[in-house]
């Protein structure tokens, strides 16, 4: 049998990761998803950090070693006891048995921090929101979900600032896929969730080749479909960039690349590209309608199915 494969979803707090892995789940199909949150191998809980000051995003307040030892575990199909961190108490519950499914999705904020973590996985994704949308993010979910004011989670968010810079950015740099979605006009906070994606695509994964539909540098730049050639942390990356407002047929391009050497992804789209896909309720509830978000699931979900064929 094979083993599981293994996604990376890394990002700063409220930067849209928990969204984005239960819309790849549902393409996936739920029943072959295995969900894991890193956030269950903080150190301390919450009374403890507020005590000593430290923040979640420190290295020495989650449990690396472990979490990279479980991660290779499931990587080789073997089962974890994995601990429980509640976001509701702040405290930690008895452990759960989880076996892995034939796909496993692992979220959080350290995710990529050592070496042996980055590792494991098959494919790794970088959430990277401008910060002023993920400040709003932020401030709704923890006043409508965990209870905090808009001042706390304001407070919070400066404390961790320094802890942000030097500990979760830098990841983006071992991600195969920097994910972006950005209000369309710079001044503009999220409206109405029209949101565009900027997809930078590394070439440490083979992507699709979406150069047969679309001209990188050579594109009309006013398009809602750009595909181009730049520059991340140093290295050149493609990026494609798909607007809010790209219209079905312009989005069932970028499918049709995809769908031409994954048959099961065909099955995906013929079932759920249309208006629906990418509708998908966001920690806060509201819902974030957008074929950016579609085609960002669809990207991801086939480098997993890619990852599939590599080792059977
Ligand atoms: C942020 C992060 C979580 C982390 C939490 C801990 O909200 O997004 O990943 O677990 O901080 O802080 P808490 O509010 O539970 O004390």
């Amino acid at each position: 049998m094979s083993r599981p494969i293994i996604l990376g979803i890394v990002g700063d707090s409220a930067a849209g990761k928990t969204t984005l892995t239960r819309g790849i789940a549902q393409v996936l199909g739920p029943e072959n998803v295995t969900l894991i949150c890193t956030d269950d191998y903080h150190r301390y809980d919450r009374q403890q950090r507020a005590e000593t000051g430290i923040t979640a995003l420190h290295p020495d307040c989650n449990h690396l070693d472990i979490m990279q030892q479980h991660l290779a575990l499931l990587r080789t199909g073997q089962p974890i006891l994995k601990p429980v961190y509640s976001h509701k108490t702040g405290t930690f519950e008895p452990p759960q048995y989880i076996k892995p499914n034939k796909f496993v999705i692992i979220e959080g904020l350290l995710g990529y921090s050592t070496r042996a973590a980055r590792d494991a996985y098959d494919v790794k994704v970088y959430l990277a929101p401008p910060e002023s949308l993920r400040a709003d993010w932020k401030i709704k979910r923890d006043t409508q979900k965990r209870g905090y004011t808009k001042e706390q989670v304001l407070a919070e968010l400066e404390k961790r600032e320094p802890d942000s810079e030097q500990f979760i950015r830098p990841q983006r740099q071992w991600s195969d896929i920097v994910v972006t979605f950005y209000p369309p006009n710079d001044n503009e906070t999220e409206n109405g969730g029209h949101l565009n994606v900027r997809l930078i695509l590394r070439p440490t994964i083979p992507h699709p080749d979406f150069t047969q539909i679309l001209h990188p540098d050579n594109d009309d730049s006013e398009s809602p479909v750009r595909l181009g050639l730049d520059r991340d942390m140093g290295k050149p990356v493609d990026v494609l960039e798909v607007d809010g407002h790209a219209t079905l047929e312009q989005v069932n391009k970028i499918e049709h690349v995809m769908c031409n050497d994954m048959p099961y992804l065909r099955n995906v789209c013929d079932r759920e590209i249309n208006p629906e896909l990418g509708k998908i309720a966001g920690t806060t509830g509201e819902t974030l309608q957008s074929y950016p978000l579609a085609i960002t699931q669809l990207i991801v979900t086939y480098h997993m199915l890619k990852a599939t064929q590599g080792h059977s």
